[in-house]
Order: structure tokens, then C-alpha cells, then sequence
């Protein structure tokens, strides 16, 4: 039986229930949930909206935000559609002092929400004048050889009770700090590497927790890490100086109302640690047996410990932490223990990662266990570490014979899957070794999935070559003796890299480096920060990560500030090339080119995939000025726009006069000559399809394989979907013999290899001169798969997915392709599925967005929207078949379509 319940419809006339209905969540200040050091001014605000209803659009928003005792900011209603990146604009934030903050909105459906949750934002030391603390090193003689940690150490006394408590610390070297014996947060490898002598981070946490009533004592380790230890091959250490130092301020407020602030300097004592010798390529050495236990408590005698000595270092380069701490992440236990035909006792953790092993133990004092670190196992099946090449990723732990002891090591960390053990007495058990990844604490955003296994191992393999390769700076490699931020391969995996994590902090803050590294004529350092020095800059393709990198953050994340903050250091770049070139050819200097392509061995017939450098350089110097006049533009630089693209077209003119004959062939014949061709759009319009014929005939001719190297490889598949070879963009995608994406993956890689063939197929190795197993560069075919396959991008004139495309490219080899990706306003995924009759595909798109979903089908009435054809509420409206697509233009919520594909 029915009933009918007037009074509910009168509640759902007036609009009441959908007050409730709509929601603020996932507040974000500068792109951070409860984020802990903002030094900026005037910081950036984020939400998400949601809704059950579809089409919703925010109308208008206010935003409070509350200090400690007094109202900071009530914005009031302000009528605007922006809820990203909404600058503060209330009373000038105080140095030190945490603020929470709500948000609620109205929508364009009559509906008004109710305040968000409160979030939180923590103000970092804006002002010089507000670090009291001093710079303090060891006061003790050093031993120069094995350079073990320092540690330092302060008691104080409390009186009163404590309203909050927050410690600012930095240092020159890494630092582990603690307060009455309790790890001062939960970061490891702070503070991070920066251009460490003109930017240096600190980081600030809310230690109200760890301070007890009454004695108290603070304790800090440190270690050589990227400061002076060993960095860049084997020759290279002290980088940025020798000796380790520590700054480091507590700031307490008590509830009466007053403060204090306990901070570093001569009152503070030193001596070395159990760390008896730290090194992030070659491990620790833990000596158990010289440990202090309870140094960093009240009570223990530092009477015999060292003083220390204060320094007055420059302390206008500190710089509050921008981007994620590197955290703890996933947790291994050895998937198999393994005797080799060595005789080798080996532990498989079944995944490539970054990290460390924690170990349990117990024995003799003295016994020691010994940590070896491996990727790959040989032929044979025996531990193999050439490849590590001068890097002895070697952890050395000393027991002190006092019961089960558990070790890790604490400034070191090591590329591995495998790990060799020695020293441990009797069977080695599973449950004794934990692998911990560790990587930059980016918010997950993306996963991509599809019915094809092999498929799926790629993305995790891309995935966790940026987890391994995203500690706190980007790097090409996290294993062997190099492990720097080589621009070239940042650049390529940087739009990629945006959809598995929100990389925009990550970025930016390296951004800052790059900028600040940069030489003075213009020219980028190959590696960031710059620990290879002058000389080691200006490569085509590396270089422009000052330009690429910038313009995907802001195509990513819709972010106009990074462009503003790079705009001279892109500016510069473009300089550097303008100065090097005559008649706007670039074809000077030396340049890395399209790193190892496709060069077989045995080279008599010219197969070798070989493209001229000086070609590249002029492709990879027009793209850098067309992003300049996109940026411009941007910024309303109109000048600049009008400057650099009479440039680019001048730009292009020398590269066809140069490299293209009249028919359309170009100098080299390669699949990269062709890709960064029609990618940059180098050549003239109507001899564009014939280039890219052209290139489908390349690959052809090496029996369906890609032959592309750094350069060429991230922009094969876009420009072969692009000009309507979205067939071949498959085909190269599903090959599973070298050179491919799913070589690799056959061969059960676990993470993107540096070269296409790290391990032949005979299970022989490449060169160990060069062959890392985690290296990320080749992962950029993950863009593809996000924005082609699935199909999920943005607009460029409104982006950050304010306005998304979802197009997807379905391809005879899948039948089934999910992807989700978080954006900056809420979850955005396509899903589609196909069979032999039918398309069928499930969107969302979030609230406060738009998006124009294209469905592959012959005409708008094979179309049906499912979900709306069912509450008819609103009809959808489809265009006309164009492309082999129709076109919906949508508003936020879940649709899901079905064509008919005949
Ligand atoms: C690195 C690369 C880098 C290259 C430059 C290598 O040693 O591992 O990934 O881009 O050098 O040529």
C-alpha cells in the first residue's frame, strides 16, 4: 500500500533537505590537507563540493578563518564560481601561529551548505628575526674517515602549563630529532635536498604532545647525507660543505598567556652517536654496543659529553618546507628467502622499491649483520650488483648483545627488491625483515586499470618508478652512485607524474631549485639541485624541463603561480638558446639527444634509430617558445606573447630550411625525427599527414617496435592518436618483445627500466656502466594511457580540469578500461567497456566542473544516456558524429552512455 506524506513534499518544495545535501570537503591550504609551515603571505584555499545533484556549479562561497583567540578572516558571501586556489585575503597571518578555517557555499540549484569541517594551517617564521636559534657543529675533533653522526642534545624545565608547543629545525646534513626520547614527527630524510646553499628548508611540527611537566630534554642526530657525503659517482663529496650543523628553536606558550623559546647554541652538548658511519649511496654502519640509551632524555649525565661550537651561517636562505615530507609507505615482508648457486642467503620482496629494511635480531655483542641491496638477481639466479655500480648500498649493524634488537638504518636508503644477508646465526625468519618504502608523501591521485594483465603491471611498474624515484627531489634513479635530479627524465615523466600523485608541491618547490641553480648566461644544470656544476648545463630536452615542467603543473592543476614564480628562469632559458643559435638555428653545443634509442647490436644495415642532435635541439627550442607564448598569454604579458611567437615562427623557418625537403622528408628518418616533428608542430600543415604516414612506415619496418629514446618516447603515441593512427599507438602499446613498454613486464620487471633492454631476453644484462631498474623516464606512456586511452584531460584555456575532455581512444587490444583521477575539485574517471556491438561508458565529473564527453559512435542517435533516459529529467543534448565521435557537453555528476558501434 501507498502512502502519502504531505509534509515531506512540502520539506522537499521548499528546498530544505538539499541544504543538508550539499557539502564542503577536503579542504586544502596550499594544496595540503592541515599543512604545517605556510610562509607565504597570503596562502591558497581549496575545497571540494558535493552533491547529489547533477549540475552543480558553486555560485558563491564564504570562508572564515580563526586564530587562537581572534577571527583572522570572515570573507563574507562572495559571489564567485572559484574554489580552487582562492588566495586569503583577511588580516595579516602571524608568524608561528596556527589558524583553523571552514568554508561554505551555495550552488547554482537554490542550495546552500552547511560549513565544512574545520581544517587547519600553520604559519612557518616569516620574518628573519624571528629564528633566535644558532647554528651549532660538533665541538669535538672529527675522525675524517668515518665521519660517524654527530648527536646533540639541551634539557630545559617547564614550570607552567603548556598551551602548544612547536619546534622549528633544520640543518646542514639530515637530522633525526627526538624530545624525551620520542621521534620529533614522523619524516625521514629532513630536511630534504634543496639547492642547500641558497634555499635550505626547515621543517616546523606541533610538538605540544611530546613536552611533559616539569624536566625535559631535546636529542638530535645527524648525518652526512646529500650535504657531504658522497654525491654525484664516486669523486664527488663535501658538495656543499664539510662540517654538519643544526639549527633548531622550540617555541612553548603557556595557558597564562606567555612563551619561551628554548633553541640552539652554546648551552647545548655533543658527541657521536652508534651511527659509526652513514652514507646514502653506500648505507650505515650501526655499532649497537655504542649506544647511549636515554640520550635524549632529562636524565641522563652528558657530563662528559663534548660542547659545541656556535656558527653564524646566513640564515635569509631558510625557506619553510613546501613540499610533502618523504614518509614510510608500504610495507614488505620477504616473499621468498632464497640460497643461490653462490650460496648466497637472499630475501625476495617480490617489489623494486626504495627504502630500508628493518631487522630483528639477536646475538653476541659484536656479532654483526650485514644488508646487501640488490634489483635483480642474474642468470643464475645469484645476487647481482654491478649495476649499483661504485654505490655499496651496504647496511652494517652491530649487535649489542642486550636481547632482540631491532636496526634500521636512519640517513641512508637503498633501491632494492633483493637484499643478501650475512651474520645472522640459524635459519633466517621471514618475519625478522621488513621492507618500508619510502617516497614523498604526494596524496595519491590516479589509478588506471584495464582487462589486460600485462597492461596493468605497466601502470604499477610507472607507479612505482615514481614512488621510488619521488624522494623528495626527482630523480632518474634511486640505486646505483647517482640518484640526482637529471632534468631530462623530470621532464618527461612530469604530466604522467600528475596524474598518479598530486605533484604540483613536489614540483614547485624543485622549480625553486632549478631557478635558483641556474647559470648565469641562461643555461639549466643537467641535474637539480646542481651537484655537478658549471659546464654541465644547456642540453636540449633536459634544459627545458624550466619550461615544460611549469606549463604541465599549470595545465595539471590550474595554478597560475608557478608560472609567475618560474617566468624568468623560463625567460632565461629561452635566452640561453636565442644567444647560442645563428639565424635562430640551434646547433651548437653538446646535447645528450634522444637517450638510448634503439641501437641493436649488430648495426650493418643501418638500423640504428639515430637522430641528429642539432635537429632535436630546434624542435625541443620551438616547443619551449610556443609554452613562453602560451605563459605570456597567460599572464597577460602581451608584449612577451608578441615577441616569442614572431621568434617561433622564425624558430621554424630555420628548422625547415635546415632538416625538411620540399617533400616533407626530414634529415633524419627516425621515429623520433617524425614524432618531435608533428608533436611541436615543426612542419607545414599539409605536409603533416604525410610525416606521420611516414612514420607508421618506420615502424613498420622494425616489424612493429618503437626505436624512440628519452625525447622521442613520450610523444609517440599521443602524436600516432593524434593524426589518426591510434591502431599503430596500440600495437606499439600491446608488443611484448624489445624494444616495448611490455618487454619488460614479460620479463617480471616490477618497476620502468632505464633501457628497453636492462635484462635480455637470454636473461644476460646491458652494460652495468648503465642500467638501472628503476628509472622512470620510459613510464611516460602513462600520460597517454590516462588522457588517451581512458581518455580523462583538460582544457588548456580552463585548466586543472575546470572544464575536462573526456575523449576516450578505445583500440582493438582492450576490451575494458577504468580510470579515476582526483582533481583539484573532486574525482573525474572514465570507464568504458566494449564488445562487438556496443560502447559502453560510465563518467563522473565533479561538482563545480564541466566536461565535454566525446563517445565513439557513427551518429547521436546510436547514443543513449542511460542513467538520464531513466529519471528523465533532463534530455541530454548530443551533436552530430564527427571524427568517428558525438559530443555531450555535461555538468558535474555520474552518466552512463551505451552506443550501438554499427
Ligand atoms: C642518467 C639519466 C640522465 C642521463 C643524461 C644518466 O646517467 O641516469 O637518466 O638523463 O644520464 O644523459
Amino acid at each position: 500500500m501507498k502512502k502519502s506524506f504531505p509534509g515531506l513534499a512540502l520539506i522537499l518544495l521548499s528546498g530544505l533537505p538539499a541544504f543538508s545535501q550539499l557539502k564542503v570537503v577536503n579542504l586544502r591550504c596550499e594544496n595540503l590537507t592541515d599543512p604545517q609551515s605556510i610562509d607565504v603571505a597570503s596562502p591558497d584555499l581549496s575545497w571540494e563540493l558535493n552533491s547529489p545533484k547533477k549540475n552543480t556549479l558553486q555560485s558563491a562561497y564564504e570562508i572564515r578563518v580563526k586564530g587562537s583567540s581572534i577571527a583572522a578572516w570572515n570573507s563574507g558571501k562572495i559571489l564567485s564560481a572559484q574554489s580552487v586556489h582562492v588566495p586569503y585575503k583577511g588580516a595579516d597571518l602571524a608568524s608561528g601561529e596556527k589558524y583553523s578555517w571552514q568554508v561554505r557555499v551555495w550552488d547554482n540549484q537554490g542550495s546552500s551548505s552547511p560549513w565544512s569541517e574545520a581544517a587547519t594551517l600553520q604559519m612557518g617564521l616569516l620574518h628573519l628575526s624571528d629564528w633566535k636559534a644558532q647554528w651549532i657543529e660538533p665541538g669535538y675533533q672529527e675522525d675524517s674517515v668515518m665521519r660517524p653522526s654527530p648527536m646533540f642534545r639541551k634539557t630545559f624545565n617547564t614550570g607552567k602549563k603548556i598551551a602548544s608547543a612547536t619546534a622549528f629545525i633544520t640543518s646542514h646534513g639530515l637530522y633525526e630529532g627526538f624530545i624525551n626520547g620520542k621521534k620529533i614527527g614522523n619524516s625521514f630524510l629532513t630536511p630534504g635536498w634543496t639547492s642547500y646553499n641558497k634555499r635550505l628548508q626547515y621543517q616546523e611540527y606541533d610538538v605540544t604532545n611530546l613536552i611533559a611537566p616539569g624536566s625535559n630534554a631535546i636529542g638530535v642526530a645527524l648525518g652526512s647525507g646529500w650535504y657531504r657525503g658522497y654525491l654525484a659517482w664516486q669523486e664527488h663529496h663535501n658538495i656543499y660543505g664539510k662540517t654538519l650543523a643544526l639549527l633548531f628553536q622550540l617555541q612553548i606558550k603557556y595557558t597564562d598567556g606567555t612563551s619561551e623559546i628554548i633553541s640552539s647554541g652554546n648551552s647545548w652538548k655533543c658527541t657521536t652517536s652508534a651511527i659509526r658511519y652513514s652514507e646514502i649511496y653506500h648505507g650505515e654502519t650501526y655499532d649497537a654496543r655504542m649506544e647511549l640509551p636515554g640520550w635524549s632524555s632529562p636524565k641522563f649525565d652528558d657530563s662528559k659529553w663534548d660542547s659545541v661550537e656556535v656558527k653564524n651561517y646566513d640564515n635569509s636562505i631558510l625557506t619553510a618546507t613546501q613540499n610533502e615530507p618523504v614518509t614510510r609507505h608500504e610495507r614488505f615482508v620477504p616473499v621468498k628467502i632464497i640460497t643461490t648457486p653462490k650460496g648466497e642467503t637472499v630475501l625476495d620482496f617480490g617489489q623494486n622499491m626504495v627504502g630500508f629494511v628493518q631487522v630483528k635480531a639477536s646475538g653476541k655483542a659484536g656479532d654483526s649483520i650485514v644488508l646487501y641491496h640488490a634489483e635483480v638477481l642474474d642468470k643464475k639466479g645469484n645476487f647481482y650488483t654491478e649495476n649499483l655500480r661504485f654505490a655499496k648500498q651496504r647496511n652494517i649493524f652491530i649487535l649489542s648483545g642486550r636481547g632482540t634488537e631491532t636496526f634500521e638504518p636512519h640517513f641512508s636508503f637503498q633501491g632494492f627488491r633483493y637484499v643478501k644477508i650475512e651474520g645472522i646465526t640459524g635459519d633466517p625468519k621471514p618475519e625478522n625483515f621488513t621492507a618500508y618504502a619510502l617516497y614523498s608523501d604526494m596524496r595519491p591521485t590516479g589509478s588506471f586499470s584495464s582487462n589486460d594483465p600485462l597492461i596493468n603491471q605497466l601502470q604499477h611498474n610507472i607507479q612505482w618508478g615514481q614512488k621510488g624515484n619521488f624522494l623528495d627531489v626527482p630523480t632518474d634513479c634511486p640505486q646505483r652512485d647517482e640518484r640526482l635530479g637529471w632534468t631530462g627524465d623530470a621532464q618527461a615523466f612530469s604530466r604522467t607524474a600528475t596524474y598518479n600523485f598530486a605533484a604540483n608541491n613536489f614540483f614547485d618547490k624543485w622549480l625553486k631549485d632549478l631557478a635558483a641553480d641556474q647559470f648565469s648566461d641562461g643555461s639549466v644544470p643537467h641535474v637539480i639541485p646542481d651537484a655537478l656544476g658549471p659546464g654541465n648545463g644547456g642540453s636540449a630536452g633536459w634544459s627545458d624541463a624550466a619550461t615544460i615542467i611549469p606549463w604541465n603543473m599549470y595545465l595539471a592543476y590550474g595554478d597560475k603561480r608557478v608560472l609567475e614564480t618560474q617566468y624568468e628562469s623560463m625567460k632565461k632559458w629561452i635566452g640561453f638558446m636565442q644567444s647560442r643559435s645563428s639565424g635562430n638555428l640551434w646547433n651548437k653545443g653538446s646535447h645528450f639527444g634522444d637517450w638510448l634509442f634503439y641501437r641493436p647490436d649488430d648495426d650493418n644495415d643501418g638500423r640504428s634509430a639515430i637522430t641528429d642532435k642539432y635537429m632535436i635541439a630546434q624542435c625541443f627550442y620551438a616547443h619551449s617558445v610556443q609554452l613562453m607564448i602560451n605563459t605570456s598569454t597567460v599572464l597577460g604579458k602581451k608584449e612577451d606573447a608578441g615577441m616569442y611567437t614572431a621568434l617561433l615562427k622564425e624558430i621554424k623557418e630555420a628548422y625547415r630550411k635546415e632538416y625538411l625537403t620540399p617533400n616533407g622528408r626530414l634529415v633524419s628518418s627516425s621515429q623520433t625525427a617524425y614524432v618531435l616533428a608533428l608533436n611541436f608542430d615543426m612542419l607545414p600543415e599539409e605536409l603533416r599527414k604525410a610525416a606521420a604516414d611516414r612514420l607508421v612506415a618506420n615502424i613498420e619496418d622494425y616489424n612493429n617496435h618503437l626505436t624512440t629514446g628519452f625525447l622521442g618516447t613520450p610523444y609517440l603515441c599521443p602524436v600516432l592518436t593524434r593524426f589518426g593512427h591510434n591502431d599503430v599507438a596500440y600495437t606499439l602499446l600491446m608488443q611484448k618483445t624489445y624494444p616495448s613498454w611490455l618487454y619488460p613486464v614479460t620479463m617480471g620487471a616490477t618497476t620502468i627500466w632505464e633501457r628497453w633492454d636492462g635484462q635480455k631476453p637470454d636473461s644476460t644484462f646491458q652494460t652495468p656502466a648503465m642500467n638501472s631498474f628503476n628509472h622512470y623516464a620510459y613510464g611516460a606512456i602513462g600520460d597517454w594511457l590516462y588522457r588517451s586511452v581512458a581518455g580523462l584531460d583538460t582544457y588548456a584555456d580552463q585548466p586543472g580540469y575546470k572544464h575536462s575532455m573526456i575523449k576516450p581512444h578505445p583500440g582493438n587490444a582492450l576490451n575494458e578500461v577504468n580510470a579515476v583521477y582526483k582533481t583539484n575539485y573532486g574525482t573525474l574517471s572514465a570507464h568504458w567497456k566494449k564488445d562487438s556491438a556496443n560502447f559502453y561508458l560510465d563518467v563522473e565529473i565533479p561538482c563545480n566542473t564541466t566536461a565535454t564527453v566525446f563517445i565513439p559512435a557513427a551518429s547521436s542517435d546510436t547514443v543513449k544516456e542511460i542513467s538520464e533516459t531513466k529519471n528523465k529529467s533532463s534530455l541530454l543534448k548530443f551533436s552530430a558524429a564527427e571524427d568517428g565521435y558525438i559530443k555531450a557537453e555535461l555538468g558535474s555528476g555520474k552518466y552512463r552512455f551505451n552506443a550501438a558501434l554499427k
